[in-house]
């Protein structure tokens, strides 16, 4: 049984969509269970749909953070999700929600993508922030989630340039077309050979 993703987006949906196109060509050895936006319009659910994947909407609009964790956990609960894959996913998640997917090391088993070198430039606006600020690298992070914000434990980082002649869009297309290809890469990774993590106490933690 190969295992099962659970995939949150908010909006795009273009890592996502390089998840399930990893996943119906066999580079990616897993199955996607559940796309889950907190916005019923995000361009990822009709996208999602169109690889026939199933999808569920819960909007969190009017809701309480708690309730709106609640609301999510009730739409997995026919689902047995071995991760949850963030992709592009706006609203942070609480201890309370990810102590539902806590692995026995302590660990969550849920994963995000940052695009910037963490902890250099965490935050919503990770690719403006790094190009005002004038860096000459970029890179891109996945990394465990916690209860701090693109905080967790680096699963893996890949540097890419910034040229002299760039503007703001062709720095983001750049570093969007190695999120695309790291994503799959580290998530088939995860799904072959579970996550190992470099702890910041620099143990080597197999989970
Ligand atoms: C990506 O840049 C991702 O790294 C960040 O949010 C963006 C989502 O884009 N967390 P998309 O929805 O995957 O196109």
């Amino acid at each position: 049984m190969p295992n099962q993703l659970a995939i949150f987006v908010s909006g795009r949906g273009s890592n996502m969509e390089a998840i399930l196109a990893a996943s119906a060509n066999g580079e990616l050895d897993a199955q996607i269970a559940v796309v889950l936006a907190n916005d019923a319009q995000a361009k990822a659910l009709t996208i999602a749909q169109e690889y026939g994947i199933p999808t569920v909407a819960v909007a969190n609009q009017g809701l309480s953070r708690a309730q709106h964790e609640s609301s999510i956990l009730e739409a997995l609960s026919s689902f047995k999700i071995d991760y949850i894959v963030l992709a592009g996913y706006m609203r942070i998640l609480t201890a309370s929600f990810l102590n539902h997917f806590r692995d026995p090391r302590g660990f969550y088993r849920v994963i995000n993508i940052h695009p910037s070198l963490l902890p250099a430039f965490p935050g919503k606006s990770a690719y403006e922030e790094a190009f005002a600020y004038g860096v000459k690298v970029s890179g891109i992070t996945v990394h465990l989630v916690d209860e701090q914000v693109d905080h967790g434990a680096i699963l893996a980082q890949q540097a890419f340039p910034r040229h002299d002649d760039d503007t703001l869009e062709t720095f983001k297309q750049r570093g969007l077309s190695v999120e695309h290809v790291l994503y799959p890469r580290v998530l088939q990774d995860i799904c072959q050979h579970g996550i190992k993590v470099q702890t910041r106490e620099r143990e080597s933690v197999e989970i």
